[in-house]
Formats: structure tokens, sequence, C-alpha cells
């Protein structure tokens, strides 16, 4: 790896998100989103990646519409990612622009492609930050929810997606770090970095 030339690594990159999608024993299927909240701290949280278009340098995960991140995204959408992979020894930082889709055709199919279980988590009437007196009022809704129509808690669910600016490519070895970026302007442009 630490030798490819960097179109090699700009494609692994790729095919290392595309992978992370569907293989939940990857780290690339829990990419940490920083986003920038009403105090102007950068606030990040872990989510799971849910769809991938490296033509386009897309990246997509869901989330309820109620949460502290869809309000921030929706007052600077400027967000970073970060993934760290202990196994390839790889850190991607990722820059780029979210976008929030609700009650478009992304959306629609977004909420389609989630499974009965994942819908569970828009069930709850607690907004996501909410402060709440007993934590176990959680449980009791999940159990009333069982045999409702999962439906109608589509309306807290929510899907993002993150158009890539760069991508910012670290691989860690004793026998010499290595680092590349990689910028989507008109072109792709690659370059390496001191680490
Ligand atoms: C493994 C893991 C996966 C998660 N996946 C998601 C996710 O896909 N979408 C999401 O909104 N929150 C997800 N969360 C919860 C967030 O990390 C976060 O705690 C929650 O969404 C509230 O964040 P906010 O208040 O910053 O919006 C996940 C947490 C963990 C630990």
């Amino acid at each position: 790896m630490k030798n490819m030339p960097l179109k090699n690594i700009h494609n692994e990159i790729w095919e290392d998100l595309k992978d992370g999608v569907k293989n939940t024993k990857s780290s690339f299927h829990f990419p940490v989103i920083s986003t920038i909240n009403k105090d102007g701290f950068p606030s990040s949280r872990t989510v799971v990646l849910r769809e991938t278009n490296k033509k386009n340098k897309i990246i997509s995960f869901n989330t309820d519409v109620r949460s502290n991140k869809w309000l921030e995204i929706n007052n600077n959408n400027k967000v970073s990612v970060n993934i760290y992979d202990a196994n390839k020894k790889t850190q991607i930082r990722i820059i780029g622009a979210a976008t929030v889709n609700y009650k478009n055709k992304k959306w629609d199919s977004a909420w389609e492609s989630t499974p009965k279980m994942s819908r569970e988590c828009y069930s709850t009437p607690y907004s996501p930050s909410t402060v709440i007196s007993k934590p176990d009022d959680i449980d009791i809704n999940l159990n009333q929810i069982k045999t409702e129509n999962y439906e109608k808690y589509k309306v807290n669910f929510g899907r993002v997606d993150i158009k890539i600016y760069s991508l910012d490519w670290l691989y860690l070895i004793h026998s010499g770090h290595r680092r590349a970026k990689f910028i989507y302007d008109k072109k792709i442009s690659m370059v390496w970095m001191a680490p």
C-alpha cells in the first residue's frame, strides 16, 4: 500500500468506503461526522455509512430529523468525516458539504431500504438529546410500538448526503509514514503530503 501510485490509493479508498456500507466489521461502516453546533464548537458523532457514490463523490447516512446534527447541518452544511481503520493502519479525513433529504425521492428510497429493526430508532416520542427523567421510558415506548405500523415514524427519518470536496489519506507505518490528498475540483488532483 505504502508504495502504491496515488491513483491506486484513491481507488482503494473508494473500495473501502463501498465495502463499509455492507461490512459491519469494517471501520468504514462507522464514520465519525463533525458539524458545527449552535455555540460554534465542532460536534462529532459516529454514524452508519449507508451509501457511496464514487462517480458523484457522495457518501450518505441516515438520522433523526429532530437530532442536533440535522439542525446543525441546516445551519452550516460544511462537515468533516473521520475514519480510522486500525487493521489497515489508515486514517481517512474528508471535508465536504452536506445536503439533507426529506420528503423527496431519495428520502423515500432510503426509508424503503431501511429494515424494520432500524425503523424502530425513529419511533421514540423523545427528540434525541431531550432530557428525560427515567431512562427506561425509552424501553417502554419500544415495547409498545412492536405491533404498530412503523410507517408513521417516517416523519422523523432523514437522509444526509455528503458531497466530498477532499479526501486526506494517512498510512502509518514505522518504516516511513505516507500521506496523500485527493481534491475534487473540475478534475481530481492528487498530491503526496508530509505526514
Ligand atoms: C455505532 C454507532 C452507530 C450510530 N449510527 C448512527 C446513525 O447512523 N445515525 C445517527 O443519527 N446516529 C447514529 N448513532 C448515534 C450518534 O452517534 C449520536 O449519539 C446521536 O445521533 C445524537 O447525535 P447528535 O445529538 O449530535 O445529533 C450511532 C452511534 C453509534 C455508537
